[in-house]
């Protein structure tokens, strides 16, 4: 086993990975490839399907090369991505019809009013665990279903493809139109479309008729973990694709979330904190999403409570690209440094509305509490400072659904090197902030998952023994000025509200 590795794809909002773990859950090599953010209008984001997955070769070849290593030393593959991000494609010929529409987009706001009608955004809850929204894929199948022309025909006959970019990397890499490629999504995938049954994880027929999308387009619904088929032609030949599972899950199980009771966060484009409920599917009364956590093989299925932020991470790059006022992404935390506190202003990121726990798809960005006095160091100290507030809103919601005070929160992603942020996380949260050693762990649940179903590792104690910690921030601050600044945040929070008509 010494000289054979998992490789993990890690198809993400921004960027498309591939990464070599060892059976240490070690990094042997990385490749990364960025794809371009496309913004037709006010609130639509998408991606060029077809730029995916050439950077999905791409970074494969360049992770075997940089580790020099060959199919021969790969033992199975795992794929991890954003979710809800759908796409819609022809079975034969392989092209999209349209681009990606991406989680982050609000176009089917209309479609979700009409699908909500009387019975409000909580109509398909009980069944899906997911209000009405547009973060998921389904409306956004509907909107590509009556906008593209000739589509609804030929979804009806059977000759278009529906998928997240799981289900699309697979096919692809399964040999695609050509060779047949396998049509199949995991569980946590599919738990993210609105379309399927929590309880039997099956698809379901009267959400799907509602939605206006024939069954024929929906991937299989499969475990996290199991052979799905095998890679063709490329230069993975015959390797077996044996994990999958949405980021934000693939995270959890990749920091070893795997008791009940135990949470993530993750710090990317957006924050997704997600706590393992067990094999119990346990409704939110407070704003947060019921999820599928994992489903390894024939195991019982696992749940978990998720409060999705949709805007983080991309607060600092918007602050990059769209304002100018930064170079590169870590110097915002140079800035930030600068300064004490935020001066008196919060920023409120609320770009696609406001995602956990307010579901107001009404809500438009603010950055309030302006005086003279406020610099642009304060003003980087508030776009820091809004993803630790943005994740108390969820921990609470967290605190409030389950019944039992998280005391510690493991954290991961691009974000969590920032110390000034960390410190500020448990400062407002009140609780120890943890980051692992391997905080690369999206893409290392993904190989998890598809080296459990190999047997490269044997069971979930692998996962639990390669797990160690790396740094503890402890909360600082005292209770009042907390409680004063989170205050404040609130009521920044209730500025973004009704902007839309
Ligand atoms: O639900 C959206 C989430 O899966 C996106 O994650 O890391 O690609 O921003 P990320």
């Amino acid at each position: 086993m010494s000289n054979t590795y998992i490789l993990s794809i890690d198809q993400g909002t921004t960027s498309t990975r591939a990464m070599i773990f060892d059976h240490d859950g070690s990094v042997v090599a990385v490749d990364q490839v960025e794809h371009e953010q496309i913004f037709p209008k006010a609130g639509w984001v998408e991606h060029d399907p077809i730029e995916i997955w050439e950077n999905t070769r791409k970074v494969i070849g360049g992770a075997l090369a940089k580790a020099n290593l060959n199919s021969k030393n790969i033992e199975a593959v795992g794929i991890t991505n954003q979710r809800e991000t759908a796409v819609v494609w022809d079975k034969n010929t392989g092209q999209p019809v349209y681009n990606a529409i991406v989680w982050q987009d609000t176009r089917t706001q209309k479609i979700v009013d009409r699908l909500a009608g009387d019975d409000g955004v909580e109509k398909y809850k009980s069944t899906c665990g997911l209000p009405l929204a547009t973060y998921f894929s389904g409306p956004k199948v509907t909107w590509i279903l009556e906008n593209v022309d000739g589509a609804k025909e030929k979804a009806e006959s059977g000759d278009l493809l529906f998928g997240n970019t799981d289900t699309w990397v697979l096919w692809n890499l399964t040999g695609g139109a050509d060779n047949d490629g396998v049509h199949v999504t995991d569980v946590t995938n599919a738990s993210r479309t609105m379309l399927m049954r929590l309880e039997d994880q099956t698809w379901d027929e009267s959400i799907a008729s509602d939605m206006g999308i024939p069954l024929s387009m929906l991937p299989e619904i499969k475990s996290s973990s199991e052979v799905y088929g095998e890679c063709k032609p490329g230069v993975l030949n015959g390797t077996p694709i044996a994990g999958i599972l949405g980021d934000q899950q693939a995270a959890t199980f990749g920091q070893a979330c795997l008791e009940k009771g135990t949470a993530k966060n993750t710090y990317g484009t957006g924050n997704f904190m997600l706590l393992n409920t067990g094999t119990e599917q346990v409704p939110s009364e407070n704003g947060l999403l019921t999820t599928v956590c994992y489903k390894i093989g024939e195991q019982e299925t696992v749940y978990a409570l998720e409060g999705s932020i949709a805007v983080t991470g991309s607060l600092v790059q918007w602050i990059r690209d769209n304002l100018g006022m930064i170079g590169s992404a870590p110097e915002i935390e140079e800035l930030a440094m600068k300064v004490e506190d935020n001066g008196g202003a919060y920023f409120v990121p609320a770009f696609s509305g406001l995602f956990a726990p307010h579901w107001r798809p009404d809500a438009r960005g603010a950055l309030v509490g302006l005086t003279r006095f406020v610099n642009r160091n304060h003003i980087a100290r508030a776009v820091l400072e809004s993803t630790a507030f943005q994740t108390r809103e969820v921990l609470d919601a967290m605190n409030a659904d389950s019944g039992v005070p998280l005391t510690e929160l493991r954290v991961d992603g691009g974000m969590v090197v920032n110390e000034t942020l960390m410190q500020f996380q448990a400062d407002i949260l009140g609780v120890d902030v943890v980051r692992p050693k391997v905080a690369e762990t999206t893409a290392l649940g993904a190989a998890y998952a598809a080296g459990l179903a190999v047997g490269y590792w044997e069971n979930e104690d692998d996962i639990r023994n390669n797990w160690g910690e790396d740094k503890r921030w402890s909360p600082q601050m005292d209770d009042d000025e907390r409680e004063r600044l989170y205050r404040n945040w609130k009521k920044a929070v209730t500025k973004t509200l009704d902007w839309v008509d």
